[in-house]
């Protein structure tokens, strides 16, 4: 019997896949050893569930990070383009940050006490420059960030809904677990005791397709569209040109506000995408990296919607009506949310981390055209993907189908076990104000040996298409 090109592609990928685990286990003994003694009272054994992602079996356990470096329990330095999954983009515990948060915590006193200090209005302005939403209010997640935006557009316009775009990610919020599929939309699969099926709080629509979202829209039901300007949780998808601007015409055509979540795309500049592509939201929602790692997020409205919501007699905004929260605008994050705007990720900043980005993509672009590899890189700012397809997707669904697992699984493992820590999902680096080029340089080199083993191991076509010898994502 011949084997198919599907299980020589298989076997081929799983011993490469088995080479890196044992290596895994031989790097990381310390982090082996905590993970077994220390979980037995801990939800999977660690801190948060997402922490299980992490390839390999158990995570490596973080002793010491500064800048874009971070040290495990067994000595081991990494280059970290993880960089906590955005919530260390202005790099791990940056000096200004840290002299804040020790003044606010110990010099001064007074972390949470349900009183303001005079940094809010400073964030919020620095916000209003960077973003142009004109009135901020402090959330500690992005998650809440949305949760209350959606609160506040339901109760501004009337209605019951929001749209979404198909694998999007805004955080647990319960309306955005939905996806769009040829049969209608459905629950995202995974959804976790659902409060309730999101197909009744919730339309999705392919990001790219403005025909849809007009459909969709013309129920009159929708309250806002939460967006990110470009998706960043289902590998990098950017817009078409013209599509930011038809989905603000659309909005605006049917009565529903528009809402950018700027938490991931901030990579895209000091406004994230709002201000690098001019775009006008009625409202912004951003967390995970503002405050340099201290629990920190916030979103902004325009003058009108602060006006109007202020004024409703029926919005309970002050007290127990769903919207803030007891921790949320506190002195220290504050603190840090200031110190990291003004100190760390400021205007300059961001120039050199997309600076480090750009050479970082052209390093994978370069593996990927002298390999002729079918597979491409997307960069956002101070952030790149690549995916395993020929061409960037054009949406959610289309990202969703080159998923590989088992190739995100070799390369992760690939380069952890030689220095390099990529996000545990998908394969997104992000760059901090301390990634140098010889960082950028350093994942270029481990890419093209990975690429080169990879392509070693499977059927060479002399003057063939990469695509008839190569993997490509979801496919064999
Ligand atoms: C675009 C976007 N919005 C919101 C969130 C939620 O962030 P958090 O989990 O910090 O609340 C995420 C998390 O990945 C995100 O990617």
């Amino acid at each position: 019997m011949t084997a198919s090109p599907a299980s020589i592609r298989t076997d081929r990928l799983t011993a490469l896949i088995e080479r890196e685990r044992s290596a895994y286990l031989a790097n990381f003994p310390g982090s082996r050893l905590a993970f077994a003694a220390g979980g037995r009272h801990l939800l999977g054994g660690v801190p948060m569930t997402w922490m299980r992602m992490w390839s390999g079996g158990f995570p490596v356990y973080q002793v010491a990070a500064s800048g874009a470096r971070l040290t495990d329990i067994d000595g081991n330095e990494f280059i970290d383009f993880c960089l906590g999954d955005t919530g260390a983009m202005a790099g791990h515990s940056p000096i200004a940050v840290q002299s804040a948060v020790s003044r606010r915590y110990g010099e001064l006193g007074g972390a949470t006490t349900m009183l303001p200090t005079e940094d809010a209005a400073w964030v919020a302005a620095e916000l209003t420059r960077r973003f142009g939403a004109a009135c901020w209010s402090f959330t500690l997640t992005a998650t809440d960030a949305n949760r209350w935006a959606i609160r506040l557009a339901r109760q501004l316009t009337g209605r019951s809904k929001i749209a979404v775009f198909s694998y999007c990610y805004h955080g647990s919020v319960d309306e955005s677990f939905i996806v769009a599929t040829p049969d209608g939309p459905r629950p995202r699969a995974g959804n976790v005791g659902a409060p309730v099926d999101p197909r009744e709080t919730t339309r999705v629509v392919e990001f790219s397709d403005a025909a849809a979202l007009d459909s969709e829209l013309s129920h009159g039901d929708v309250a806002a569209v939460l967006m990110e300007p470009a998706l960043t949780n289902i590998g990098i998808v950017l817009p078409e040109a013209g599509y930011l601007e038809a989905v603000r015409e659309l909005t605006r055509q049917h009565g529903t506000l528009l809402i950018n979540d700027e938490t991931h795309t901030f990579s895209a500049g000091p406004g994230g995408c709002t201000a690098a592509w001019g775009l006008e939201p009625d409202m912004v929602t951003i967390g995970k990296s503002i405050g340099g790692g201290i629990p920190s997020g916030a979103f902004g409205l325009t003058a009108e919607l602060a006006e109007r919501i202020l004024a409703d007699p029926a919005a309970d905004i002050e007290d127990t009506g769903g919207v803030g929260g007891t921790l949320a605008g506190n002195a220290l994050s504050l603190a840090a949310m200031r110190a990291t705007l003004g100190e760390v990720l400021t205007d300059e900043a961001f120039g050199q981390m997309i600076a480090v980005a750009t050479r970082f993509t052209e390093g994978v672009r370069s593996v990927l055209e002298t390999r002729r590899l079918p597979w491409n890189i997307v960069q956002l700012g101070a952030r790149a993907e690549y995916r395993f397809c020929p061409v960037p997707p054009r949406s959610g669904g289309e990202s969703a189908a080159a998923a590989d697992p088992a190739l995100d699984e070799y390369l992760h493992l690939y380069m952890i076990n030689r220095g390099v820590l990529m996000t545990p999902f998908h394969n997104m680096a992000l760059m901090c104000p301390a990634t140098t080029e010889a960082d950028a340089d350093a994942h270029t080199a481990l890419f093209a040996a990975a690429a080169d083993e990879l392509l070693s191991l499977f059927v060479r076509v002399p003057g063939g298409r990469c695509a008839d010898r190569v993997p490509v994502g979801g496919r064999a």
